[in-house]
């Protein structure tokens, strides 16, 4: 079985991704791959430059707009578009990115057959359903990224909440990746398997989940565009769970067979992911405001999907 990963996109999110798998040694072979001339190379040469400092000896390959070095990949992470400035919606990115990603899938497919393709662009949600429908690819061979990341933010505003150590807490979002969309679900949330609520009040919880919600804004407020470190670790750590096959429960955005209530959607729930990819979408309890959040969360991606036949690029 292979081991080789290509990132499209060498901006923040890609190049961060590829440090990490790099640094990591999570694939034997990493490509990394961008429209612009020189981005990619030079990006790679830099990773390998650290090699005898940080010692890890992942085979690197950075290329400008030709696939040819990417064939045969086990895995392919899209993280091309553009990313929001502040004030900007991940919606707002569909007139652009719908268009990259597009390409960049079918250009993947053509060299990768076997590919499984993981989407980082934004809007996420509505650039997985793209790939999803483009690519006519089963459900577990094209998936999103972003509820992980969302997800590690709850983690992050839950320890600073409780003054734990984030590795110590289970949190877990769902829905869409949007600022208004996504659901961390308090009522799962855990310290150490103990319920978050036996440690701190309901208003101070409520600020947490809050605070996630808008915790790529608020990074966005800060740094002028978006985060990478998170995104791009997070990107990697979906690799790395295909590549070792390791079956983890990863908040990733599925097309939904039904579950939830939901079909024709690529939407966040837990997913087990492993080297086939998507290998089950678990069904969890939801309560009953948080099965009402979900369906309107879903309404709202649905919504942002619907561009993509109004631009007639479905
Ligand atoms: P960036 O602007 O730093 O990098 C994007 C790169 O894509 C650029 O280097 C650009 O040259 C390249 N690119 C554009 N068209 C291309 C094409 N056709 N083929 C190959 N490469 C192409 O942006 P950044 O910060 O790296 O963000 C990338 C995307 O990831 C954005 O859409 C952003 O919104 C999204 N994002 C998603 C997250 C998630 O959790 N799903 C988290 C953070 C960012």
């Amino acid at each position: 079985m292979g081991n080789k990963v290509t990132v499209v996109g060498a901006g923040h999110v890609g190049a961060t991704c590829a440090n990490v798998i790099a640094t990591r040694q999570i694939a034997s072979e990493l490509v990394l791959l961008d429209i612009k001339d020189g981005l990619a190379e030079g990006t790679m040469l830099d990773i390998y430059q650290t090699a005898s400092l940080l010692d890890f000896d992942t085979h690197l390959t950075g290329i400008s707009d030709d696939y040819s070095d990417t064939a045969g990949s086990d895995v392919v992470i899209v993280t091309s578009g553009v990313p929001r400035k502040p004030g900007m919606s991940r919606e707002d990115l569909i007139g652009t990115n719908a268009g990259i990603v597009d390409e960049v899938v079918g250009n993947v497919l053509k060299h990768s057959p076997n590919a499984i393709i993981v989407i980082v662009s934004n809007p996420m949600d509505t650039m997985t359903y793209l790939a999803c429908r483009k690519s006519g690819l089963p459900r577990n061979r094209v998936f999103g990224m972003g509820g992980l990341l969302d997800s590690s933010r709850f983690k992050c505003y839950l320890s600073k909440a409780l003054g734990v150590n984030a590795n110590e807490i289970e949190g877990l979002v769902i829905g869409g990746h949007g600022d208004t969309t996504m659901i961390p679900l308090l009522s799962k949330a855990t310290y150490k398997g103990m319920p978050v609520g036996d440690f701190a009040d309901a208003d101070t919880l409520k600020k947490a989940a809050a605070d996630t919600m808008v915790g790529g804004a608020t990074l966005t407020g800060l740094l002028g565009t978006s985060a990478w470190y998170a995104p791009g670790a997070a990107a990697a750590y979906v690799a790395e769970a295909i590549l070792n096959d390791q079956k983890k429960v990863i908040p990733s955005c599925v097309a939904l067979e039904g579950e939830y209530g939901q079909r024709d959607i690529c939407i966040g729930v837990p997913a087990v992911i492993g080297r086939g990819g998507v290998e089950k979408v678990l069904e969890i309890k939801l309560t009953e405001e948080e099965k009402a959040l979900f369906a309107k969360s879903a309404d709202a991606v649905r919504k942002t999907n619907d561009v993509l036949k109004e631009m007639n690029i479905l």
